[in-house]
């Protein structure tokens, strides 16, 4: 909202003052979240979204609390075009970033998807490769043709855009000192937010802690842009890599709800989310998102998207709130939090759930029964876990069959009884 606000006080105003209120929103500590669930999300195979589905996602975004939406690349398809018109007008909150190629045509398809949005709320987000192997092999450019190449660019869209972030494709793996002019010339021309895209997910957290030390050490103008981070999950470390560089004073990280995207992924929204939520006494700074509101939004990505979230993924798993073992159900008995990080009801679930199978105790079984309504002595709640332990393996006892066994195992006398 502040830079929002800002942004909209300061059109036309003069560039330093402009800038002076930027350096001051840098230094305010707040972690914005800029999501690319409909962008790099859907580069994922098979997580094609129609522009409606577009639509939902970025009204279910929006009420999450994100800062800024990747809607979408207007140059590459007819369909991205539609879905970005749709949520013009529709979507309210964040600001709508389309994606663009350093090509003054990108830039205009981006202006004319996104006409009719108050400057303050459409951006527009330019990349281009710059390690060795995207100059030599893809752009067959120098590196002084590329830093032309991107100052001409950034200068261009700094003519229809307040908002222009700049990120150097496979930036993890381009030269640090090459970084460094790349990121000086994208700022002196106009950009307002640098990214540092780890493209193929190489990145360890104390590498990426590196980077953006080296960043924030080198680059003489990075006080008149904001600093953002964009990690793909080939090693799995995404999330961990976008927390490091949190805590090193980045002030945006991009992320995809389920974590979708590119090959292994994105750096996952919920998680980073909840991770800082629940440790502000490491990190210190606010994140925007309503944490109720995840599990929602993470289902309805997996709904729409068609790529379901893993039994066991954390925040939206279908298990992570359900246990079977019997010493975890009677521990959660007796206090909630004995195997819990977080109560439920926080990322917006139901409650524990305490399933009853082979590796279950007494304790459930009694505390299913209860919530039944029905009722078992010892012997009998003894008799219904053997019953239960003898099931063929991985059967999970539901209602009907916990009836059915209780109507049985009550009237089946036995040696002990
Ligand atoms: O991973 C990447 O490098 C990207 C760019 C388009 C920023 O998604
Ligand atoms: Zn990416």
């Amino acid at each position: 909202m502040w830079l929002q606000r800002f942004l909209a006080a300061t059109r036309g105003v003069r560039a330093p003052l402009k800038q002076a209120i930027l350096g001051r929103y840098r230094r305010s500590g707040a972690v914005l979240f800029s999501d690319t669930t409909l962008r790099d999300g859907e580069q994922m195979p098979g997580a094609t979204l129609d522009p409606e589905d577009k639509l939902e996602i970025a009204l279910a975004l929006e009420g999450l609390g994100v800062h800024s939406l990747d809607a979408g690349f207007p140059a590459s398809s007819e369909s991205d075009r539609a879905a970005i018109r749709l949520m013009v007008g529709r979507v309210k909150g964040p600001i709508l970033t389309a994606l663009c190629r350093t090509l003054t045509a990108d830039i205009d398809a981006a202006d004319e998807a996104l006409s009719g949005l108050s400057p303050r709320k459409r951006g527009v987000s330019l990349f281009v490769g710059t390690s060795p192997l995207h100059r030599e092999h893809k752009l067959r450019k120098s590196r002084t043709e590329l830093l032309e190449l991107i100052e001409q660019t950034v200068d261009y869209a700094t003519r229809k855009f307040e908002i222009v972030a700049f990120s150097p494709e496979d930036a993890s793996r381009t030269e640090p000192e090459f970084l460094t002019e790349v990121y000086q010339v994208a700022i002196g021309a106009g950009a307002t937010t640098v990214g540092f895209p780890d493209t193929v997910g190489l990145c360890t957290p104390e590498k990426a802690r590196g980077f953006i030390r080296h960043i924030q050490d080198s680059v003489a103008n990075l006080d008149r842009a904001l600093l953002a981070v964009h990690f793909h999950n080939d090693l799995g470390l995404a999330v961990a890599n976008s927390l490091a560089c949190i805590e090193e004073g980045v002030q945006v990280v991009q992320c995809t709800v389920n974590g979708i995207g590119e090959r292994a992924g994105n750096a996952c929204l919920e998680e980073v989310a909840l991770a800082l939520a629940l440790h502000q006494d490491q990190y210190g700074r606010a994140g925007s998102i309503d944490l109720s509101r995840l599990r929602a939004v993470s289902q309805l990505v997996a709904e729409r998207t068609g790529c379901p979230v893993a039994p066991n993924k954390p925040i939206s798993g279908r298990t992570i709130f359900a246990t079977e073992a019997g010493i975890h159900q009677d521990g959660m008995l007796k206090h909630p939090d004995m195997y819990l990080p977080f109560r439920p009801e926080l990322v917006g679930a139901e409650g524990v759930e305490f399933v009853l199978g082979r590796h279950s105790g007494r304790r459930a079984v009694a505390h299913r029964l209860a919530a039944l309504g029905l009722s078992a002595d010892d012997p009998t709640v003894e008799r219904i876990l053997e019953a239960i332990k003898s099931l063929p393996k991985g059967t999970v006892v539901e209602e009907p069959q916990l009836r059915q066994l209780v109507a049985q195992e009550s009237r089946e006398p036995t040696d002990s009884a």
